[in-house]
């Protein structure tokens, strides 16, 4: 089938080189031009595991192309996915005015029947909106002779991790599509055979509160191991084993049960702030979701006092950071909780040292005062103390006797346990983990 994707993020990209891959035939559609032709050249302009060498072997095929024309996308697709932006406002509305603005365009497009999909993540109602929106700005051949409006708008969210994301499009636990005709089921349903998957279908609104319902339930799941963390702290139980042991029961599920600093991310925060807001708007306060956003507020807050408490005076002392980006394997720093941290420690007087495998691009443009560095031992000369924020697999890895000579003292933070057994203690390292007690 051939498919168009407006939106070439972390989303968008994704989902147009994997929709080719299963056989498609895919135009990705981007307004930023010099990222197109960054694209055209075949060149994938996010770090994703994987994904240029599947969008180089895509593009040789001839099953993926990349354009900046809305016009020409809609023109060439029967079914066009709006995959753009939708930031946050200040009150945790999202904004889809990339939404509204993209679903204008395709309307004006439009020349034969279309399927218009929304991937983006956005709050109940979205697709009624689309709708009207699409119905306002169609072609006046179709106004003036009141014809049968030839489209279908339909909601098929997305539950990529980043960092994985690949693997999640190919082996998904599901596909949810909501859609309001049988035509719009047949055509999602024909897209994603290949997958040879479960297919939820519902109605369009159910599928955007799936959305966030699955991302709210497991940023819950994430601040109910980091409220557990507290707790271990005071009463000198050890997280890691707390939540090894509610793992095991089916109904709980190990994963997404890991203490840290807090989720980042796009999703995560934008979600629960959008289903709060969406939930106040229906008129229903969702007390719950606020729990899970201000627990993980203070989870942040807790581990600069603890850093505080341990380094006694912070003013003037040397901090090497280990990891920027809001989680492994990807270099977004969206929501990272290394932001609010390295502001925090900066705002108290502390000199800031870091190295991140693949975010130090983005965090340049996001960091004043920080010292760059090459590797984990540039991060630890003269530092006294190193704090761990992103669990990078190459941390676990480190030489900490070499690591331990280059800092002023061996004091070690690691925000997101990322070395759970004792052995650094063994070599003589002070270590403060979260929820596992105090090791020295
Ligand atoms: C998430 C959802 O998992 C995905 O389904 C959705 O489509 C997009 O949002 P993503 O944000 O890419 O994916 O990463 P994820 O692995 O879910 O981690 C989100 C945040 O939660 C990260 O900051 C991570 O560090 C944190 N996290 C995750 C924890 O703190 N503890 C955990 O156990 C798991």
């Amino acid at each position: 089938m051939n498919i168009g994707i407006i939106g070439t993020g972390y989303v968008g990209l994704v989902s147009g080189v994997c929709l080719s891959a299963i056989g498609h035939t895919v135009v990705c559609v981007d307004n930023d031009k010099e990222k197109v032709k960054k694209l055209r050249k075949g060149i994938a302009t996010i770090y994703e595991p994987g994904l240029q060498e599947l969008m180089t072997k895509q593009i040789k095929r001839k099953k993926l192309f990349f354009s900046d024309s809305i016009k020409e996308a809609t023109k060439r697709s029967q079914v066009i996915f709006i995959a753009v932006g939708t930031p946050s406002k200040k009150n945790g509305d999202a904004d889809l005015t990339y939404v509204e603005n993209v679903a204008r365009q395709i309307a004006e497009s439009m020349d034969s029947y279309k399927l218009i999909v929304e991937k983006s993540t956005v709050p109940a109602e979205t697709g009624k909106r689309i709708e009207h929106t699409i119905k306002l700005n169609l072609p006046k051949q179709f106004k003036a002779r009141n014809r049968s409006v030839p489209f279908d708008v339909a909601s098929n969210p997305e539950f990529l991790r980043e960092g994985s994301a690949i693997a999640d499009f190919m082996n998904p636990d599901r596909v949810v599509i909501g859609v309001e005709s049988k035509k719009a089921e047949e055509l999602l349903k024909e897209i994603y055979k290949p997958l040879k998957t479960k297919i939820i279908v519902t109605n369009i609104t159910s599928a955007e509160i799936i959305k966030h319902a699955s991302n709210s339930f497991l940023a819950t799941k994430i601040s109910f191991a980091n409220a557990l963390s507290q707790i271990c702290n005071l009463v000198g139980a050890d997280v890691l084993k707390v939540t090894e042991g509610m793992g095991y029961d089916k109904r709980i599920g190990a994963s997404f049960l890991n203490a840290g600093i807090g989720f980042g991310g796009s999703c995560f925060p934008k979600d629960v702030d959008a289903f709060i807001r969406l939930s106040e708007k229906s008129g229903y306060d969702f007390h719950l979701l606020r729990a899970v956003r201000q627990t993980n507020e203070e989870q942040k807050a807790a581990f600069v006092r603890l850093i505080e408490d341990k380094l006694w005076i912070v003013k003037g002392k040397t901090i090497g950071v280990l990891g920027l980006a809001f989680k492994p394997n990807t270099d977004d720093m969206r929501n990272a909780p290394s932001v609010d941290i390295i502001n925090r420690l900066q705002a108290e007087g502390a000199k800031i040292r870091a190295h991140d495998p693949q975010a130090m691009e983005h965090s340049k443009k996001i960091f004043k005062g920080v010292t760059f560095c090459n590797d984990a031992y540039g991060v630890a000369k003269g530092s006294d103390c190193v704090v761990v924020l992103t669990e990078w697999e190459e941390f676990r890895q480190i030489d900490f006797q070499r690591l331990r000579k280059a800092m002023r003292q061996p004091m070690i933070f690691d925000g997101r346990n990322l070395y759970k057994n004792d052995n650094l203690v063994e070599l003589g390292f002070e270590y403060y983990g979260i929820g596992r007690g105090e090791k020295s």
